[in-house]
Order: structure tokens, then sequence, then C-alpha cells
């Protein structure tokens, strides 16, 4: 019939993170409502960047929308939206997001036993070039009982529950993990849902590109540009790998699992940490990326180990497919 190609029976991602939540012995389904809610930001937060409504976002004239309110910057709308919708599920007790300087308690009557740690609108030098942006999140259990403290907010990496990132690329895509594997779906706005299109990603074990703000050069560690030097001379007759920089996160890392390869936001003089955040944007992407057979290291330990001292402290940042790491490291291992 006409309606042949429609498929009836589509693994939705909100079916697949029920599914997912009934094989888990004992859960009670917060986890489930608090992801859904999530998603429900997300979309929002999709049909925002994508100018869908573009009077209200804009207005005809300028600055001011059409009823005369201050326009709202698009990460201060996302980060409105994320938080909104995740009190909304009952299912945190705290938040912690790049646009808060201090933890976002959820009001006690709402109050869940997650955390989820986010960057609402990561890569915001693209959004007036309408290139790539995207949001990044951790979700952790509590560790504590009574009050929610700073420091369940302060857990290592290795203790997330689930992570994930939306890309608001050519399409918008979801890619999330559980600890077992990743999956990506894309978001299919005929229905508003976001649908399974990758099941089990594995990223390459050997890429042909890298990912860094080489205009930092100057200022690098001589063992990041000796290996940028060995990309583009390879000394043993292999082809030079190819440079790409979107300069958001989520779309250098979206392409390296894609595709493979490495991508760096390495320490350098001026910011002798990196620039990237631990909590909400290392890692989250190093867990996605571990959970998709890569790696991701700061240059001397494993991103997922490291125990968080400051809601938004840096970490230097390298990661993607393992062999390109491990070169990476050999590098870093001979400069000392
Ligand atoms: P932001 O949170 O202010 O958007 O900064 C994070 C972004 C990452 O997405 C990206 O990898 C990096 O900053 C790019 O920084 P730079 O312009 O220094 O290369
Ligand atoms: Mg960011």
């Amino acid at each position: 019939s006409d309606q042949s190609v429609f498929d009836v029976d589509v693994w939705t991602l909100t079916r697949f993170v029920m599914e997912k939540g009934r094989k888990v012995k004992g859960a009670t389904g917060e986890l489930t409502q608090l992801i859904n809610s999530l998603l429900t930001a997300i979309k929002a937060i999709s049909s925002a960047v994508r100018k869908a409504g573009l009077n209200h976002l804009q207005g005809l004239a300028g600055q001011v929308n059409v009823t005369g309110d201050e326009q709202k910057k698009l990460d201060v709308l996302s980060n409105d939206l994320v938080i909104n919708m995740l009190h909304a599920s009952y299912g945190t007790c705290l938040m912690v997001s790049e646009e808060n300087e201090n933890v976002i308690y959820t009001p006690a009557e709402k109050r869940g036993k997650y955390i989820v740690c986010f960057d609402p609108l990561d890569g915001s030098s693209n959004i007036d070039c309408l290139a790539p942006i995207g949001t990044i999140f951790a979700i952790y259990k509590r560790a504590s009982d009574g009050e929610p403290t700073i420091k369940d907010a302060l857990q290592p990496g290795n203790q997330i529950v689930c992570a994930g990132y939306a890309l608001y690329g050519s399409a918008t895509v979801v890619a999330i993990s559980t600890g077992t594997g990743v999956d990506f779906f894309m978001l299919d706005p005929a229905i508003g849902e976001f649908i399974l299109t990758d099941r089990n990603v594995k990223i390459k074990k050997k890429g042909k590109i890298y990912s860094i703000n080489e205009g930092y050069a100057k200022y690098f560690e001589p063992a990041v540009n000796e290996y940028i030097k060995h990309k583009k001379y390879p000394e043993d007759g292999s082809a030079p790998y190819g440079a790409r920089y979107v300069g958001s996160m989520v779309s250098d890392i979206h392409r390296t699992i894609a595709y493979g390869g490495i991508f760096m936001y390495p320490a350098n003089e001026k910011s002798p940490k990196g620039k990237l955040r631990l909590l909400y944007e290392c890692n989250p992407i190093a867990f996605l990326i571990e959970q998709a057979g890569g790696i991701a290291t700061t240059g001397t330990q494993r991103v997922l180990d490291i125990i968080p001292e400051g809601l938004h402290q840096r970490a230097p940042f390298v990661a993607g497919s393992p062999d390109d790491v491990e070169e990476y490291l050999s590098f870093v291992k001979k400069q000392k």
C-alpha cells in the first residue's frame, strides 16, 4: 500500500529507555522518567536552535520579540528548559550546569535520587554563525543520605549511570549510554521522537583525522606539537591525516566516534588545565568514548578516574580511536 514504508513497530528512544529500565531488578522507573524529561528539553532546544519559532526567538525587528519581552539567549533558554524539565521529572536532587556557578538544588517536594551534570548548549561560539552545537549530560546516583550536598555532585566519572549528548547538526542526533555500549538516535521531526539508527556503535581502532585548535601551537607542550607534526609529515611513508575542527566538542566527538581519529584539547601555556570542564564536558564524553571502545585521557591519567574538587574544574582532554590515542601517549612519554 502507499503506507508500506511506514514502520509500525519503531524503536524510539522513549521505548528503548523504558525497555532498559524494565530489565533492571527493583527499578522504580525514576531514571526512565528523568531521561524522558531530559529528552523533552532536548527536543525543545533542537526546535529553538533551528529557529522553528522564528518570531518568538528574535522578533521581526531584532533584539525584542513580538510580545515586547526581552529576547532570551539560546544558552539561557536551553539552561532553563533542562532545569525545569528535570525538576518536573521528580528524579533529581541536584544539578550542576555550566551556566550556574553553584549547584542547583531540587525543591524538597520534587526530589529524587539522581544528580545531573550538564552543559545545556555547548559550543556557544558557533551559535551566531549557525554551525553545529550540542547538549551534554552525565547522570549519577547520589551516594549519601539526608540533605544532598555539593559532595554528591563531585563523583568521579567512573560512577556515571548514564551519559549522552545531543548534536544539533544537519539533523538532531542523541548518543546515549547506560554502560552497555553506545546507541545513536535520530530525531524524526514528523513525530517528535528519537528513532534508533545505530546500535552498539564502535569506534575504529585507528582513524585518519586529527582534531585540535592548532592556533594555540605556540602555547602547546612540545609533545603535542611533535605529535601534530607526525600527523602532517609521517616519517614512515603513511599518508598524512586530515584535519577537522568544528569548535564544538559534541560535533568533533560525534565525528570521531562515527569516522574514527583523535580529538584533543590539551593543556597549553595560557590554560594550564586546558579549557574543557570535567563534570559536564570531559566526563560524559569520556564515558561515551570508552563505551564505544575508545580511550579518553588527560595525557597522564584516565579522565574517568579524576576525583573532582570543584564544580567547574577543567581537565586536559584527548580522546578517540585507541591506536591514535596510544600513539599520542607515546609522544607524551618520549617527552618525559
Ligand atoms: P563553551 O562551553 O563555552 O561552548 O566552550 C566549549 C567548547 C567546546 O565545545 C569546544 O571543543 C571548545 O570549546 C573550543 O574552544 P576553542 O575555541 O578554544 O578551540
Ligand atoms: Mg561547554
